[in-house]
């Protein structure tokens, strides 16, 4: 009987527990296999805390948001303690020892994918499951979580419309996803939003401005602005991208302190950037401007059809894999079917909204401006 072990960590998300669920049904029912659940992530693995997962457990988790496991955002090979950040990947490896483990299932993003490949050098086996709202994760078609986000993101898209529309006002949506902006134009397209701004696109606050001076012109006194939690202007981007140059130039330890220091104070002059761009638009197109952050609401909650049928698929065909012996692999949601992928293929990269994407284009087509 081969006993698995399974957590999930990084942010949470909806369906992260479809996933287990599936994966423990599959696991336990179809191939009799046993299953423990780490608790809070990669803590819960270095700590050594863990519960059996049987059936009972297993029921009723379909449809409940958020992590019956807990999660942590923490790191394998920089574990915070006391005396500042461990390496933890020998601890880990005798806990998995320890506990006759015959493979680990991993629930998570891009760090979480980094940190399975760095189990699965130590020799490992170790099956990752891609999950963020952000829908980030290279070599998969969509992530768990994802379609969930986007139906709470545009149906506050919608109920801005109304308000905006009633006090002729300009609404600025702000949506979760620091470096991709795949929420945001989803919602944005989905929504009907007047202007969409991403990451992966740097605006101008003239462009933003004559869009809605445009649309004033020709009638309608109020404007939808959907923008992604990572976008920025040029000029902000420009100091974003040098401060992060520094950091990855940084040679020597104090150079990095330093430059990691210069990076986080970008950071917090940025942080407030939605609301500085409602007082720019306020003060170039004389319309009152609001601003709604959606923060947290988009990963909490029940997970939407879409998603519970992602999250079954690629929990059942993690266990095919680790029931075949398979390990080192994310399972990528491909077509209507599933793929393994190299975790090494995976791990380190993030997918970005490309410039010639479809839904850009098809945004443009529309009359959508994104702020270029
Ligand atoms: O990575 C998913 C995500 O939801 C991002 O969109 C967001 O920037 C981030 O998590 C916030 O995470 P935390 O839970 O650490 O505040």
């Amino acid at each position: 009987m081969k006993r698995v072990g399974i957590l999930t960590a990084g942010g949470d998300s909806p369906a992260l527990n479809a996933t287990i669920r599936g994966f423990g049904k599959s696991a336990i029912g179809e191939y009799g296999m046993e299953l423990i659940g780490f608790r809070d992530g990669i803590t819960g693995l270095v700590e050594n805390r863990y519960s059996h997962l049987d059936g009972k457990a297993l029921s009723g988790i379909l449809t409940v948001g958020g992590t019956i496991l807990g999660t942590s955002r923490d790191k394998v090979h920089k574990f915070p303690t006391p005396d500042g950040p461990v390496d933890m990947v020998p601890t880990v490896v005798k806990n998995y020892e320890e506990a006759s483990l015959d493979a680990l299932i991993m629930l998570g993003g891009g760090g979480t994918a980094r940190n399975a490949l760095r189990l699965v050098d130590a020799g490992l086996n170790v099956i990752h499951l891609p999950k963020t709202i952000d829908n980030d994760i290279a070599h998969t078609d969509t992530t768990f979580g994802f379609a969930t986000a986007l139906e709470i993101a545009t149906e506050a898209i919608d109920r801005l419309h109304s308000t905006a529309h009633s006090h002729h006002r300009i609404i600025l949506c702000e949506i979760m996803g620091h470096r991709a902006g795949w929420l945001t134009l989803g919602a944005g397209i989905a929504g009907g939003a007047d202007i969409i701004l991403l990451p992966e696109i740097p605006y101008t606050v003239a462009s933003v401005a004559e869009t809605i001076r445009e649309r004033t012109r020709r009638g309608s006194t109020f404007s939808v602005v959907a923008v992604a939690e990572g976008a920025r202007d040029v000029s902000d981007t420009a100091d974003y991208d040098a401060a992060q140059m520094l950091v990855r130039n940084a040679k020597t330890p104090e150079a990095q302190r330093a430059a990691r220091a210069h990076l986080s104070n970008v950071e917090h002059s940025q942080r407030e950037h939605t609301f500085t761009l409602a007082k720019e638009l306020e003060a170039a197109t004389g319309l009152e401007a609001r601003v709604t952050i959606l923060g947290y609401v988009q990963r909490g909650g029940t997970p939407s059809a879409a998603d519970r049928l992602l999250a079954t698929r690629l929990g059942t065909a993690a266990a095919d894999l680790v029931a075949a012996g398979e390990s080192g692999y994310m399972v990528a949601a491909r077509g209507e079917g599933t793929e393994p992928v190299r975790l090494k293929e995976v791990a380190g990269k993030v997918k970005l909204v490309p410039h010639d994407h479809d839904w850009l284009a098809a945004a443009r087509k529309v009359g959508t401006g994104l702020g270029d």
